[in-house]
């Protein structure tokens, strides 16, 4: 008999994504604590809380936190950093990471959504690009189904827990946005 396909509707409500807010802290740092957002990122096992303070409160123009919450709870997070060197100003940079007990619920597809949303239609990004341990398939699928294609294998590129890991690099491309028609000419 076949298993049937998990709901993506979380049981508790709606997802819905807004901007990380200083009052998240404790919620973020809860969610690199599982031991599956920090082994498939770069955070460590123990993170204080000021390490996101420190994120969140050296904020600028490059950078935008975003968290899903559902029925009011954070339960994702991701991150979109514009490069600063004048020729890489078409690129952004992602990271995200969701509570491990609500990976593979739909959160993070909501996340990326949001974000691409805001990359191409409001900062006008060309390129997004990003970094995945070579053996995250969730994270993979995720990432090709919005448009991520692998661009190459970076060897023992992390340590997770006693092993050096390899990471590819995937990026999207779109291309830049229209320009609206110009104004009909004023007559003399
Ligand atoms: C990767 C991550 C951000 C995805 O967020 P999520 O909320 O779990 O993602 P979603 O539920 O929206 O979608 C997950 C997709 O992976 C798929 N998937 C799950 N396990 C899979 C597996 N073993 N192989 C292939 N695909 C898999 C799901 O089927 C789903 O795709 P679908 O909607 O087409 O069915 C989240 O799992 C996470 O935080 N993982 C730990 C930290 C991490 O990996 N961060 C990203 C580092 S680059």
């Amino acid at each position: 008999m076949n298993k049937p396909k998990r709901s993506k509707i979380p049981k508790r409500g709606k997802i819905e994504v807004r901007a990380a807010e200083l009052s998240d802290i404790e919620a973020l740092t809860r969610i690199y604590a599982g031991s599956n957002a920090y082994a498939q990122t770069l955070q460590l096992p123990f993170q204080s809380l000021e390490v996101w303070r420190k994120r969140l409160t050296t904020n600028d123009d490059t950078q935008h936190s975003l968290v899903a919450t559902v029925a009011g709870e954070v339960v994702g997070n991701l991150g979109i950093t514009r490069f600063t060197r004048p020729r890489r100003a078409h690129v952004g940079e992602i990271g995200m990471g969701v509570r491990d007990d609500w990976q593979g619920k739909g959160v993070g597809s909501a996340l990326l959504a949001a974000a691409l949303d805001l990359a191409d239609n409001w900062l006008g990004m060309r390129r997004i690009e990003l970094h995945v341990h070579a053996d995250n398939a969730p994270a993979i699928a995720l990432y090709r189904r919005f448009g991520f294609e692998v661009e190459g294998t970076h060897r023992a590129y992390a340590i997770r827990n006693g092993v050096y890991v390899d990471s590819l690099s995937m990026a999207r491309l779109i291309e830049g946005p229209r320009i609206t028609k110009g104004a009909k000419k004023a007559k003399p």
